[in-house]
């Protein structure tokens, strides 16, 4: 199958599944323990039901939507995920050329497997770089001065990775031992085996094994590990966000709260901006979808905040139904994740335009005639999603 004819993005999905070693696609593809989360994320979209308008003209609906005061032309943008250059050759540039290509902004990972300058030189558009502080203040300083050198227009801050999630398919996989190296990773080498086209892009890609953009001092670019060590280095807490602050002197976005009071204690901790997201399913298994979560957070912060949402979005459907529901845009992940895996830049293109085709058809049998024209009265929501929110 190739990129082109996949339907939807389960299509995509399906096609990164044959292309990728089982470690890297399970890396994408799973959440942590029980992925109670993870399955909620998806499934909570269908417990929002539409409202529709008929006998309207939607001859051509306007998808473009203002987040920090600049204008995208999408209402989704694409998550920074770490790791990216294990699922396809120079996987950042990639899928950060193919966002500029459709007018949106590229949300670049700390663990990127590519110099963040590097990638910037690949995509003109707006760009936003994800933060974690592994290494430390210094280092962590170090690396915002490039990232404010190159261009990068925000800053986003994840709260909520005070240690990782327990990612088991991970553990099952492999992917620690496979990372290290040495005779502990000898049981797991078949999948490369079974899997010789993603070997020769990933070699002929360098075998790409470090972190360029954290730079640890008489280290140089920290070496890629298991997530599992990587994220518990990982935390930041209130008073971080004012170094942090002081450091990037630009628009900052905290990515990862769940709560109208945490989104509260963000904003006054200096965030422009916050994401509601449980990190995809990928820690605190038993979290409430971020779609339920979303009304609470948008109720607690109020108009002067943008707010944000990701986690469980496969359809244009789900991004109308977060915007009705307060969120000036989306990020999605998996959905060009995957694609990115399965096809590179064509795979990350036909996601977009996947959910692109989406969101014009379901605006205009909505009756609607732009994403800025969306609110809660084209959608209904369970009785008990009410509560702690504005509904
Ligand atoms: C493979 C993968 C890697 C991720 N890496 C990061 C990361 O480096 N930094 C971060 O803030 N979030 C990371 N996330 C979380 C995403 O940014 C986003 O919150 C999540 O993927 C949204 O859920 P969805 O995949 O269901 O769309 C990652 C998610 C996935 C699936």
């Amino acid at each position: 199958m190739r990129a082109s004819q996949a339907i939807n993005i389960a299509d995509l999905r399906r096609m990164a599944r044959r292309r990728l070693p089982p470690v890297i696609f399970d890396y994408i593809d799973g959440g942590a323990e029980d992925e109670v989360t993870l399955r909620a994320n998806e499934r909570a979209f269908a417990e929002v039901t539409f409202r529709p308008r008929q006998c309207v003209e939607t001859p051509n609906p306007d998808l473009r939507t203002t987040v920090l005061g600049t204008t995208i032309d999408l209402p989704f943008l694409l998550a920074p995920l770490g790791f990216c250059r294990m699922f396809y050759p120079r996987g950042e540039s990639v899928a950060a050329g193919q966002a500029h290509a459709a007018g949106t902004a590229y949300i670049l990972s700390t663990f990127s497997g590519q110099r963040l300058e590097d990638v910037r030189a690949d995509a003109p558009g707006p760009l936003w770089y994800q933060l974690y502080v592994p290494g430390g203040r210094a280092v962590a300083e170090a690396t915002i001065a490039r990232v404010r050198a190159a261009g990068y227009s925000a800053l986003v801050v994840t709260i909520d990775t005070p240690v990782s999630g327990m990612r088991e398919r991970d553990i099952r996989r492999g992917a620690g031992p496979l990372l290290k190296g040495g005779i502990g990773a000898l049981p797991h080498l078949w999948q490369f085996a079974t899997h010789p086209r993603w070997v020769m892009g990933y070699v002929g890609d360098g075998a790409p094994r470090v972190f360029p953009n954290v730079e640890l001092p008489g280290v140089g670019a920290m070496p890629c590990g298991d997530t599992s060590v990587l994220l518990a280095q990982t935390n930041v807490t209130w008073k971080d966000l004012g170094w942090i602050r002081d450091a990037w002197r630009g628009p900052i976005i905290v990515k990862g709260v769940h709560t109208g009071d945490v989104a509260r204690q963000a904003v006054d901790a200096g965030a422009d901006a916050v994401v509601v997201s449980n990190h995809g399913g990928r820690q605190l298994d038993g979290v409430a979808a971020s779609i339920r979560a979303l009304p609470e957070v948008v109720a607690a912060v109020g108009d002067g905040v943008d707010v944000l949402m990701d986690g469980g979005i496969r359809r244009g459907a789900d991004i109308i139904k977060a915007r009705c529901l307060g969120a000036r845009a989306v990020l999605i992940g998996r959905a060009y994740g995957w694609a990115l895996g399965a096809a590179g830049g064509p795979g990350v293109a036909r996601a977009i335009d996947i959910l692109k085709a989406d969101l014009v058809r379901t605006l205009r049998l909505l009756g609607c005639a732009s994403v800025q024209e969306l609110d809660g009265s084209f959608v209904e929501v369970p009785v008990e999603w009410r509560k702690r929110s504005g509904l």
